[in-house]
């Protein structure tokens, strides 16, 4: 097996923590938000932001000097292009996502954990849990904010796939959708504004139960979309003849997805089908960052990346077969996200 070579970097570089947090106060401080807005002084900064000189000066010298913002003198800076990343309206929402107030912040954080994780004789099933006490899952119901924080995050996540899923598949043919694991819905809903004959129903555990079916009556789709609140490690509403799993099973070790599998092909029957959406990693160039991705799925939930042959030996021992894999959203994080198409007879 070969490995893509990767740019050698010093220790002392791939340690330093000083780097990114300074990235994520002036994230968090939306300073390339002031700056757009005018405010390139530092007082004036100072003011919008409403830090105290020393602190602010202090970041915007060393994050200059790491090339983010450009440094006119030590009392004023501007905009680059790496600080116009920064601003709360790019396109590419890392503001958001390194904002320290934010569930990005939150689950970095668990990394603190990892070493107890990794010990042989750990018990907690994810370095999350063995750093907060819980899973991510059992924090989040108890904690509004954190919980709308990830609702912002993973609805960002899922809709770039959105639109591929909604026409990728024959739906035609289908009347009931079970969206399992479908957080706040972003999916279900897409699926039933495209597709007015079908009906559906999203499995979940509070908080994402509720927000789900906020969603669903907001959008007017509450005649045609239900909420089952309930978990999908038990038996599944049995009307569905299609089952959606869409970035579940990577939370999950094997063992557990298997299970999932299982209740999704009990749930959807013999004729049904069950899609799958998940992250294929490439295992050439984008080996980096694949591998990047396993350690952040194994790290929040003890779960991980799975390449498709990996998948398809899930399915089968779950009864049933992998037949289709599309492309939905192409070299994103050093993989594709797919829709595998799984038949239930197999
Ligand atoms: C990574 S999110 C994916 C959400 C959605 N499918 C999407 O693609 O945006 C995983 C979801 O699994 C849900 N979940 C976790 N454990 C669950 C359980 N035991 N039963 C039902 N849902 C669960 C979480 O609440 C969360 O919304």
């Amino acid at each position: 097996m070969t490995t893509t070579p990767v740019a050698p970097r010093t220790l002392d570089e791939l340690s330093d923590l000083v780097t990114p947090y300074a990235v994520r106060i002036a994230a968090t401080l939306r300073l390339a938000d002031h700056m757009a807005a005018g405010h390139t002084k530092v007082e004036a900064l100072a003011e919008a932001s409403g830090c105290r000189l020393r602190p602010l000066a202090a970041i915007l010298e060393y994050l200059s000097r790491r090339g983010v913002f450009t440094r006119v003198s030590a009392q004023q800076y501007g905009l680059n292009a790496e600080a116009e990343r920064l601003r709360d309206d790019h396109p590419g929402g890392l503001r958001f996502r390194l904002d320290l107030t934010e569930v990005g912040s939150h689950v970095e954080t668990a990394h603190l954990g990892y070493v107890g994780f990794a010990r042989r004789d750990a018990t907690a099933g994810s370095a999350y849990e063995a750093h907060y006490g819980t899973d991510l899952w059992t924090a989040l119901a108890g904690d509004p904010v954190l919980a709308a924080s990830w609702d912002r995050f993973m609805s960002g996540v899922t809709r770039i796939a959105a639109d591929q899923v909604v026409t990728r598949f024959d739906w035609t043919r289908r009347a009931h959708l079970l969206d399992v694991g479908g957080g706040s819905g972003t999916l279900l809903r897409a699926v039933l504004t495209a597709h007015p004959h079908l009906t559906g129903t999203l499995v979940e555990i509070d908080p994402a139960a509720t927000a789900a079916r906020d969603a669903l009556r907001e959008n007017g789709l509450d005649a045609r979309g239900n909420v089952a609140e309930q978990s999908f490690f038990d038996a599944l509403p049995d009307h569905g003849d299609v089952c959606l799993l869409a970035q579940v099973l990577h939370d999950w070790d094997d063992a557990d997805a298997v299970r999932i599998l299982r209740r999704c092909a009990e749930a959807a029957g013999p004729d049904g089908r069950v899609l799958v959406v998940e992250r294929l990693p490439h295992l050439d160039a984008g080996r980096l960052q694949a591998s990047w991705m396993d350690l952040r799925m194994l790290m929040l939930f003890g779960g991980g990346e799975r390449t498709e042959e990996q998948y398809r030996a899930l399915i089968t021992e779950a009864g049933m077969a992998l037949h289709l894999t599309q492309v939905v959203s192409a070299g994103a994080l050093g993989g594709d996200m797919v829709l595998l198409e799984c038949s239930v007879r197999a």
